[in-house]
């Protein structure tokens, strides 16, 4: 089968940035169980900072944005309890560069990277090292300000009671770690209760929807496909065998959707959907997810949570109501004894159906580092069980089966594709000696 061109823009969506900011600020956090919502705290701090500084408002805005993502290239454990020291002073390859990687190219998220990729950086006196200079953006030094505020306030006592002690430690880095003037904004803001009582405020989104004003965009199926692969890059960092799955399970989706004749825009939602059906295993402790050897019960409800998180991740983006059901519903079964959330069939529309064998049927036939993929018979005899035990579709069933030998090379390709530019991605990080932390 030819690959076709489908055009860039079959249907238009329509989304205020700051949703687009704050959900994959959302997805962020579920990486993150060490120093719960930081994004959203952080995002909350620095906005209030850069506007007491007077930053134009446009300027404002990407502050806000750039601290909701600014520890996306993050996404170890062992890291994230680096960061929670608030001695941490971070490197000038570390997390940052990953981050600035990850921005560089995506126009509508706004003007971020470069304060993603300096959010570590120290005043010194107004001679910041890396040799910027005065190149520095202001931005990232108001979000390392108020990252650090964010980490030096424990969660478990009350905001308000810390005041002084945060004040303190914070006027004690004053022109060494940060800007004086960025400081005695702080100053000025942190002397009033309201600052502590917001910073306790479980809900940041509503917060700062309320006192900012983000442009709204419209956005292409072709742009909403890579932020897909972007956010599936933030699974890739955690795992090099998962990236590879997504992609497998993406181009046998998209494929089988078109071999059951779904239409032009639907194909490619699927496979944006196949990019993102694992996204909850960000959620999942990496120990947990890729043991090797039977999980115990508790184990085995953590794994059960992933397709919840996925549905819960997507459901922050409007733009994905579509595409939410079939990404999250990949475990559910016709016979309604699928996880989380027990689906029937009659609730299961071809596009959950085409996913749950795309993703079946990747995990089958891709090598894994322990095993190699199953052959044909293997494969199809494995299948031919769960329709008979009705559990997946047997018309899609019977699509992959007319056309294993098409779809498998399909795939295998698109997952040797990934790999490669995986494992390009890898490369470039070594060289600029960058530790990925990734689990094997
Ligand atoms: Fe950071
Ligand atoms: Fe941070
Ligand atoms: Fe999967």
């Amino acid at each position: 089968m030819k690959s076709k061109n489908y055009g860039e823009y079959i249907t238009s969506y329509v989304i205020s940035r700051l949703d687009l900011v704050m959900g994959l600020s959302r997805v962020v956090d579920l990486v993150n169980p060490f120093i719960n919502s930081h994004h959203q705290r952080v995002a909350f701090i620095a906005g209030v900072i850069a506007r007491e500084c007077g930053l134009p408002e446009t300027d404002v805005n990407d502050v806000v944005a750039a601290a909701a993502l600014h520890d996306i290239g993050v996404v170890a454990e062992k890291e994230f309890k680096e960061l929670a020291n608030p001695e941490f002073a971070g490197h000038e390859y570390g997390h940052g560069y990953v981050g600035h990687l990850l921005f560089k190219n995506q126009n509508c998220f706004g003007n971020i990277s470069q304060m993603i990729r300096y959010h570590h950086e120290k005043w010194n006196h107004g001679k910041a090292s890396y040799d910027l200079g005065s190149k520095l953006p202001e931005g990232a030094l108001i979000i390392h300000l108020a990252d650090r505020v964010d980490i030096m306030t424990d969660r478990n006592k009350s905001a308000l009671e810390q005041k002084a002690v945060v004040m303190e430690k914070i006027a004690s880095m004053k022109g060494r770690w940060f800007k004086p003037s960025h400081v005695d904004a702080f100053m000025h803001i942190a002397e009033k209760e309201s600052f502590w009582f917001n910073l306790e405020e479980p809900d940041k989104y509503r917060l700062i929807k309320r006192d900012y004003r983000f442009n709204t965009l419209v956005l292409g199926s072709g742009e909403i496909l890579e932020i897909s692969k972007l956010i599936s890059r933030i699974i890739d960092f955690r795992c090099s065998f998962t990236s590879t799955h997504s992609a497998g399970v993406a181009k046998s989706a998209s494929i089988l959707a078109e071999m059951c004749g779904m239409d032009a825009e639907s194909i490619r939602n699927m496979e944006i959907a196949g990019y993102l059906h694992d996204l909850g295993k960000l959620a999942v402790l990496p120990d947990v997810l890729y043991k090797n050897g039977s999980l115990n019960v508790s184990e085995q409800r953590m794994i059960k949570k992933h397709t919840y998180y996925t549905y819960y991740a997507l459901n922050c983006f409007e733009i994905f109501d579509n595409i939410k059901e079939w990404a999250s519903f990949h475990h559910e079964t016709l016979d309604g004894n699928g996880y989380p959330f027990h689906v029937k069939g009659d609730r299961l529309d071809l596009g959950c159906r085409i996913m749950a064998v795309s993703d079946i049927f990747t995990a089958l036939t891709e090598d894994r580092p322990y095993r190699a993929g199953m052959d044909k018979e293997g494969v199809i005899s494995v299948l031919d069980e769960l329709v008979r035990k009705n559990k997946i579709d047997a018309r899609v069933v019977g699509v992959l089966k007319d056309n294993y030998q098409l779809i498998n090379t399909e795939r295998d390709k698109a997952q040797s594709a990934a790999a490669e530019s995986f494992n390009n991605f890898l490369d470039s990080m070594q060289n600029k000696g960058i530790e990925l932390y990734l689990e094997e």
